[in-house]
């Protein structure tokens, strides 16, 4: 049985929730291994629209089990707000959602932190970040002055905490901010704990078991590669490794036993927070793509910048996460376009580039080399094949897995499980 790990294959929001959705029916396991509530997952049943930010996408499928792993940084004050939100929708957790121990712990003045990070930065250095305390708790982590779940269910805790909150209280009393109140932080993370304490567990036994007993784990990605801090437009970053390699850093199950890499492309490019972004439109086109795409963050409601398609950050993503396959998603997006272009190289100082450059400076002074195709002007959602597709729109699909070098295994035409096609068999 495949292990696959889902990628964002652009700058987040490609749609990962609903792909993941489609593929949890496979799967025994779906497993977060980076990233925090900064994500923003949406998946569409029938009416009904469910936005996870923490909690596996999987939690919607009955039977399925999920795993929050060791490389997710998580707030417990809004795990168990969603945790609430999802049961009272009639999706149980008990005994379905596993919360690895190792998992470090986003707190108030990590939040704090964020905010101040970001008011105190020049005009043009902000990050826009979603100011969840994911950057500070990362930090954290590598400076080895975190927490992680298995300190919160410490009798020590108290303790540990109050020297954090001390330490903290310092750095925000220096720059001249609003401090945090330890009796408050320790209530609200106790209280916390009541719902989550029995969740909590070594996650890596339980995964080591499912991959001997050749059950299926998804793994899903959240940001996408070009906010990977490794791989991504850094400093516009996030503070994970959102490639394929975080799945295995972030869940304890290693490289070798992973199968399949699945990227999630959108048929154009969105952002949200600052950074440079090479074909984002500031016409009419980017307009009518953030109004038909319903272009607006999952997570903070921001609108989202919005571009043609980029094969120069799809052949990023292949080469830094070793795509199989793409998601295609968001094709129906472009059905009332006349013309649709694809950026295939940038022009940097006077030279063709293909590949995407590390210093953001030069991102920004790289102009797109387009090609231009023409549009369809038909509806493509309620397609049940290829076949069914126009022309124009098969050849836009051609030519995005000519120039990306990856097939496209999954074709999604609509934000629901029903508007998804698997070209297998292609007509
Ligand atoms: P994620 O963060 O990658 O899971 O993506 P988001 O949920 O933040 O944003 C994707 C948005 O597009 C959501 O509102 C989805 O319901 C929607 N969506 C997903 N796939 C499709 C599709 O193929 N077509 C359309 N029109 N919407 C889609
Ligand atoms: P999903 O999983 C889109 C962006 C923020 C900001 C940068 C750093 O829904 O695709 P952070 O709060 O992580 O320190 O912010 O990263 N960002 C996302 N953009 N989708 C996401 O997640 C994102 N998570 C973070 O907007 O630019
Ligand atoms: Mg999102």
């Amino acid at each position: 049985m495949p292990n696959t790990i889902l990628i964002g294959a652009q700058w987040g929001d490609e749609g990962k929730g609903k792909i993941i959705d489609v593929l949890t029916e496979r799967a025994d396991w779906v497993v977060r291994a980076q990233g925090g509530n900064n994500a923003g997952h949406t998946v569409e049943i029938g009416e009904e629209r469910f936005v996870l930010h923490l909690v596996p996408s999987g939690i919607l499928h009955e039977g399925k089990r999920c795993v929050i792993g060791n490389g997710v940084v998580l707030d417990p004050v809004a795990l168990v707000e969603e945790i609430n939100g999802v049961r009272e929708r009639g999706f149980e957790v008990e005994g379905r959602l596993f919360i690895s121990d190792r998992a470090h712990v986003v707190f108030p003045y990590h939040r704090m932190l964020d905010a101040q990070g970001e008011a105190r930065k020049a005009k043009g250095d902000q990050i826009g970040t979603t100011q969840r305390g994911i950057g500070p708790t990362y930090s954290d982590k590598a400076a080895r002055f975190g927490l992680r779940m298995c300190d919160l269910v410490d009798p020590g805790f108290p303790d540990l905490l109050r020297a954090r909150v001390e330490e903290k209280n310092r750095v925000l009393a220096a720059m001249g901010a609003p401090v945090a109140d330890y009796a408050e932080v320790l209530a609200s993370t106790q209280e916390a704990m009541t719902v989550l304490g029995p969740l909590v567990c070594d996650t890596v036994p339980l995964l080591h078991a499912a991959v001997q007993a050749g059950e299926e784990i998804l793994f899903e990605g959240a940001q996408g590669i070009m906010l990977d801090i490794d791989f991504g437009t850094y400093p516009y970053v996030t503070s994970s490794n959102a490639g394929s390699g975080g799945a295995s850093t972030g869940s304890g199950v290693p490289p070798n036993r992973m199968h399949r890499v699945v990227g999630v492309l959108k048929a154009y490019t969105t952002r949200v927070g600052e950074g440079p972004f090479p074909t984002e439109l500031h016409d009419a086109a980017g307009e009518e793509l953030r109004k038909v795409g319903r272009e607006f963050g999952a997570t903070t409601g921001r609108p989202r910048r919005c571009g043609w398609f980029d094969a120069v950050v799809a052949r990023h993503a292949v080469m830094t996460c070793g795509v199989d396959e793409w998601a295609l998603t968001k094709l129906d997006v472009l059905d009332g376009f006349d013309r649709i272009k694809i950026c295939t190289a940038y022009e940097l100082d006077g030279k063709r580039i293909e590949h995407f450059p590390a210093n953001v400076r030069e991102v920004a002074r790289c102009t797109p080399v387009y090609e231009e195709l023409p549009g369809w002007k038909t509806p493509t959602r309620g397609a049940r094949s290829l076949a069914d597709l126009p022309e124009a729109a098969r050849r836009y699909l051609a030519r995005l897995e000519e120039v990306t070098g990856a097939p496209a295994g999954i074709l999604s035409l609509g934000p629901r499980r029903e508007d998804t096609l698997f070209p297998e068999a292609r007509a």
